[in-house]
């Protein structure tokens, strides 16, 4: 299919046949288009949201695709849900192969959620982290995580003290500051799992500006509207083009062995200098485990990591 994900990321030929993939975030926009990508190729694909109705809608493209489709729903703002889905997960799959954290969401008012975490956190850092955390063990060897950033991670640096205090509060701080989280928390993923012996790589990724997804609908006034409108002017990225991104660092054999690192254009890409920061990416490990009240996962010997890590 031109115009495909899959061809767009040179990926086509590659045979997901007996792989499962669980894609956060994939009752639309470019999450929606990787999965069906990834059935196209062969995988079976657990489809992940919380509109119900796009979900088996979604599982309706995959059924007629030939592969084996399920939606699980979850709201990422509420943690027993998120753990829900990595039990349903670890009940009805034998194991992940491709786990893509893509949900995500920008919350322009400053709330917290039960957790008493500010929400666009929660649900864009703190919910795939646990997942994640709580799938480790469910992670074939081979296995690849794949976490969706964006390019506005730059510009901000990890303040983990506006986590829980929204006095400073605006949406897109919020929005960038949880995309560095994603950045860095995929970095120290690949380092804990390196140290760690196994087989999985785990990368970050901006998906490009994609207006014809349905992320402009939490932006304000008619902003949606113009945005939307971009989408058919010739040039302008597309849903394709963002999912193609997806299915490049999930499946493309040409980075099947990198891990650590964020991509952009379907290249490496060099995150920004806060995104870079080693210790950061500690920080904000340690933290997440400690407000989620979990042993702090993948636990390392300060020994072993290097001084700099300049990606
Ligand atoms: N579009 C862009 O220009 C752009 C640029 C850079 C990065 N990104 C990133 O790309 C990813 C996908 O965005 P998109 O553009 O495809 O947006 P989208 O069309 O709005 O899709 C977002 C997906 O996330 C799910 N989601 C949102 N809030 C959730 C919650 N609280 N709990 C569970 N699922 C939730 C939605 O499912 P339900 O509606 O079913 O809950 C939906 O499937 C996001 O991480 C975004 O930050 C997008």
């Amino acid at each position: 299919m031109d115009g495909a994900p899959e061809t767009l990321a040179g990926v086509k030929d590659v045979d997901c046949a007996g792989k499962q993939a669980l894609v956060t975030g994939s009752t639309n926009g470019i999450g929606r288009a990787a999965a069906l990508a990834l059935a196209r190729l062969g995988a079976d694909v657990i489809v992940h949201g919380r509109d119900a109705s796009a979900g088996d809608a979604v599982v309706d493209e995959l059924t007629a695709i030939g592969v084996d489709g399920t939606f699980l729903g979850a709201d990422f703002a509420d943690l027993e849900a998120v753990r829900g889905l990595a039990d349903t997960v670890r009940a009805e799959t034998d194991g992940l192969d491709i786990l893509i954290n893509n949900a995500g969401a920008l919350i322009r008012e400053g709330r917290v959620t039960d957790l008493g975490v500010e929400y666009t956190f929660h649900v864009n850092h703190l919910a795939p982290y646990l997942l994640t955390i709580e799938l480790l063990d469910h992670l074939q060897p081979g296995a690849r995580v794949v976490t969706v950033a964006s390019a506005a991670h730059q510009g901000v640096s990890l303040e983990l003290d506006r986590v829980t205090n929204v006095d400073r509060h605006t949406g897109v701080w919020a929005y960038s500051h949880s995309k560095l989280a994603n950045v860095l928390f995929a970095t120290e993923l690949a380092w804990r799992l390196d140290h760690a012996g196994r087989e999985v790589t785990a990368n970050s990724l901006h998906p490009g500006a994609i207006p014809g997804s349905g992320f402009s609908r939490f932006l304000p006034g008619p902003i949606p509207r113009l945005v939307r409108a971009l989408d058919s002017l010739p040039g302008v990225p597309t849903v394709a083009d963002g999912a193609a991104e997806l299915l490049f660092a999930a499946v493309s054999p040409r980075v099947a062995d990198v891990s650590g690192r964020y991509f952009s254009g379907q290249r490496l890409a060099t995150p920004s200098v806060a995104a870079r920061d080693a210790d950061a990416a500690r920080r904000l490990w340690e933290y997440s485990a400690d407000v989620l009240h979990i042993d702090e996962p993948l636990v390392e010997s300060p020994n072993t990591r290097p001084v700099a890590d300049d990606a």
